[in-house]
């Protein structure tokens, strides 16, 4: 813990669990760094204060109606989060700034999907610093993307999904970032906005290192001539019960579970906060499951799958046959899950966060993107850092089973633990004293000192 710095900051979270996250462990690195903490969270999601009293909480009320705060669709809902929270956010903000009673607040952070608060900010003359929370390439692909429309691939057509973007090798159409709505205007006006809002602030973090990204870093420090701070891992700087920001609750029973698994045999399966499946996938990725033979533990979220509440789509006396095989829970502690010993393999969607969180902890992925990043997510891990496998003919389950054991127990699987033990090292070394994180924590620092008004 340093010195207390005797300045605030404040952060302002979407919130959606794969952007609280990392927002929270942001919090608390910095908190660690001296500064003073203050969170301004929404009564749509919002955090519990008492899990991290070393931080002021102020909560706003995003006003969402009942069918708002049900949207399906999740640029809509991101586009009422817009409308109904930039008041209430800004009402909050002034009452911060006026407070003379607390230390004095030099700098805002926010998630550029917000798109209201750099003007806020302005108005309040605080300068404004962003977190991206997805990779450096996607941020960097997202601000080429008036040059891919214009050279046709987007909007996507079905006749060229499996084409190479020449000009971001090795990713192909389909990997492009997109998120499926009524209305397809709403994602480039989405995209647009995230690059105009990065633009437009005082420098941006990212929860990367320099040795994983280091060409997409490049591009950023050239395109965007503003400061980028890639200060992660995030989560390999805090302490995992200082930052958990688990909006819903974590079943530690799978730890136990786990303990009773032999070394690297079990198949972790978690798909994210956002992801849904129809009603046969998931009966594809159950039977996969059992037929590979492997241990298994299943995170599927109450309402993940179309049609069901949890559990009820699986046949009759599925669980029972796997004889203690297989571990099906509603929501896990997903940091301690990949860092278990019984671990082999994490079957993901790829959102950022899962993605690092498997990296740290050299755990190779079987892909199944579903939506946003994920897609280009998941050719970095199969493609340019060869560290997992994509389903390319289709998830069934048969294909699931031969993912499985090329991964288990064949050579292309162990060379590919081999290049993930060599990222894990370099995620652990580049927190170390003058290290790239460790350096750009620093840097991070001074700038916010630098910015004070
Ligand atoms: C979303 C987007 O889908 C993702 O693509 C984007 O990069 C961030 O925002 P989400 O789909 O939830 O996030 O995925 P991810 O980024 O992987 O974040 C999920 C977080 O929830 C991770 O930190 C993970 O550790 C945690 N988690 C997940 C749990 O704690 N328990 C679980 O059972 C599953």
């Amino acid at each position: 813990m340093e010195q207390r710095k005797g300045r605030r900051l404040i952060l302002f979270p979407l919130p959606l669990q794969g952007h609280m996250n990392p927002m929270l462990e942001l919090a608390n690195i910095l908190y660690f760094k001296g500064f003073s903490i203050t969170i301004i969270h929404t009564n749509f999601k919002c955090l519990n204060p008492s899990s991290h009293p070393h931080i002021t909480f102020h909560l706003i009320s995003a006003n969402l109606s009942e069918s708002e705060a049900a949207e399906k669709d999740l640029l809509l809902l991101l586009s009422h989060l817009n409308k109904k929270c930039c008041e209430p956010f800004r009402k909050c903000l002034a009452t911060l700034v006026s407070d003379v009673s607390k230390e004095p607040v030099v700098c805002l952070i926010t998630d550029p999907v917000y798109d209201f608060t750099q003007s806020v900010a302005e108005s309040f003359k605080i300068p404004r610093i962003l977190l991206r929370t997805g990779s450096a390439s996607f941020t960097a692909i997202i601000s080429a993307f008036p040059v891919l429309q214009e050279k046709g691939y987007i909007p996507k057509q079905d006749s060229r999904l499996e084409e190479l973007v020449t000009e971001f090798s090795p990713l192909r159409v389909k990997d492009l970032p997109m998120i499926n709505s009524s209305d397809p205007e709403r994602f480039l006006k989405l995209i647009s906005n995230l690059t105009s809002e990065t633009k437009a602030s005082q420098g941006f973090i990212v929860n990367t290192f320099e040795d994983l990204e280091q060409h997409a870093l490049a591009t950023l420090r050239k395109e965007f001539h503003i400061p980028v701070f890639p200060i992660g891992p995030f989560h390999k700087r805090v302490p995992a019960t200082t930052s958990a920001s688990t909006l819903s609750s974590q079943d530690w029973s799978c730890i136990s579970w786990l303990n009773t698994q032999a070394v690297k045999s079990v198949i972790y399966v978690s798909f994210g906060s956002i992801a849904t499946l129809d009603e046969a996938l998931f009966l594809e990725i159950a039977w996969g499951l059992a037929n590979s033979k492997q241990p298994f533990l299943w995170v599927v979220r109450p309402g993940s799958v179309h049609g069901s509440n949890w559990l009820e789509l699986l046949p009759h006396g599925y669980l029972e046959s796997l004889d203690g095989g297989g571990h099906i829970i509603k929501w896990a502690p997903q940091k301690e899950v990949l860092a278990h010993q019984a671990v082999g393999v994490f079957w993901t969607h790829n959102g950022w966060n899962s993605t690092l969180e498997s990296i740290c902890e050299g755990i190779p992925m079987i892909c199944m993107p579903c939506s946003a990043d994920q897609m280009l997510n998941a050719r970095y891990v199969s493609d340019v850092w060869e560290i997992g496998l994509q389903l390319d003919n289709g998830i069934e389950r048969g294909e699931i089973v031969r993912a499985i054991k090329i991964l288990m127990m064949e050579k292309k699987g162990e060379q590919m633990r081999n290049r993930l033990s060599k990222l894990k090292d370099k995620a652990n070394l580049c927190l170390r004293q003058d290290i790239s994180s460790y350096q750009s924590l620093k840097d991070l620092v001074n700038h916010i000192l630098s910015l004070e008004i």
